[in-house]
């Protein structure tokens, strides 16, 4: 295979990917084995999330989790938990009684207490940290309007960070969101981290997710937010980095508006492969991110890509339906990329 990115950027920080239920079904084992080379690190793409993990109130179903676990521990790997509290891929029936009504703050409280024991108490001394909450800060810094905060209230964000640390004294804890370089977002979470520091409640990191594009965001929005966030004191995490290279539907454009343009060629345009201008674009852009990673790099302590290869991304489906995405730095055939070359010579 390639030359390991794991071992190219040992000296700056770690190396990680998410990795499907797909591909850890997949008997022939050859995104797994692509992965073991080149990562010290891997995170669930879905299998650790509430719907996925805890379908019912009294089922629990680790599966998919445990094949990850066991995965990284037979290649020498560190796994990262993604994620405990997050408004997306959380069921129904979390937030409401039998008859359907939400139920109160105490019963609520109680559930994700629960659920965070057992699920972090599970793989205790085997996760090195967990995503404890996920995307609970809008762009403008004020706080999302979820079902958690609705019904538990401003403390459930704490809440969650003691029950992991209960769980698991050992494992670090993160905040992890998109749009981190947003000047209202780095705002309020600079001043969470804080709060949390002088109430000693237990957070070791911030993660920026890092789905990035080519002209989002700009350089020196990503170095000053990457110096800013680096003098919180805390660990800093690339933890889902990828490109659309693909138009996209403007912010505030509906889900609607979206599937709409899916259906008009120019949402399309790379369906048969991507062109070289463009792939040597997507390869220059990455490498642009890994300068700064490695400037940054005292700070930063894993990057993270949001899949192993191009067939795998999210972007297949998102923002549109049913695309051809080229986000990563592998194809769909696992063969690397010219992005991938250009991320290597930067080491
Ligand atoms: C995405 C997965 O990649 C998809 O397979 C799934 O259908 C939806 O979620 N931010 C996150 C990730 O924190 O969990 C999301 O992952 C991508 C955006």
């Amino acid at each position: 295979g390639p030359p390991s990115l794991r071992m190219a950027y040992e000296k700056n920080f770690d190396i990680g990917m998410a990795i499907s239920a797909w591909q850890l079904e997949d008997t022939s084992g050859r995104a797994l084995n692509l992965v073991a080379e080149q990562c010290s690190v891997v995170t669930a793409e879905n299998a650790m999330k509430w719907e996925a993990l805890h379908p019912e109130p009294s089922r629990y179903d680790f599966r998919h989790a445990d094949m990850l676990v066991e995965f990284a521990e037979r290649n020498g790997i560190e796994v990262v938990g993604h994620t405990l509290v997050w408004h997306s891929q959380c069921p129904d029936w979390v937030f409401e009684d039998e008859a359907g009504q939400p139920v109160g703050r105490e019963e609520l409280i109680e559930r994700l207490r629960d659920h965070i024991h057992t699920v972090v108490g599970r793989y205790k001394g085997r996760v090195r940290g967990w995503d404890v909450v996920n995307e609970a800060i809008e762009d403008d810094g004020s706080w999302r309007d979820s079902k958690w905060r609705r019904q538990i209230g401003d403390d459930y964000m704490e809440l969650a960070f003691r029950f992991a640390h209960e769980a698991d004294p050992g494992a670090e804890l993160y905040y992890n969101d998109y749009s981190m370089t947003q000047p209202g977002k780095r705002k309020t979470v600079a001043a969470m981290v804080a709060d949390f520091q002088e109430k000693e409640v237990p957070i070791d990191g911030v993660g920026l997710q890092g789905h990035w594009a080519l002209d989002y965001p700009s350089e020196q929005e990503i170095d000053d937010s990457l110096t800013d966030y680096g003098k919180l004191g805390v660990k800093v995490m690339i933890t889902e980095l990828d490109m659309n290279v693909l138009p996209r539907p403007t912010r505030n454009q509906g889900a609607d508006v979206a599937e709409r343009a899916a259906s008009r060629e120019g949402m399309n345009p790379y369906r048969e492969g991507l062109p070289a201008e463009v792939s040597q674009a997507q390869a220059d852009r990455y490498a642009l991110f890994f300068r700064l990673f490695k400037k940054h790099d005292a700070a930063i302590s894993r990057v993270t890509f949001w899949g192993v290869d191009d067939g795998q991304s999210w972007h297949n489906n998102w923002p549109v339906r049913g695309r051809v995405a080229h986000s990563l730095l592998f194809d769909r055939n696992l063969e690397p990329k010219p992005a991938f070359w250009s991320v290597l010579n930067v080491a």
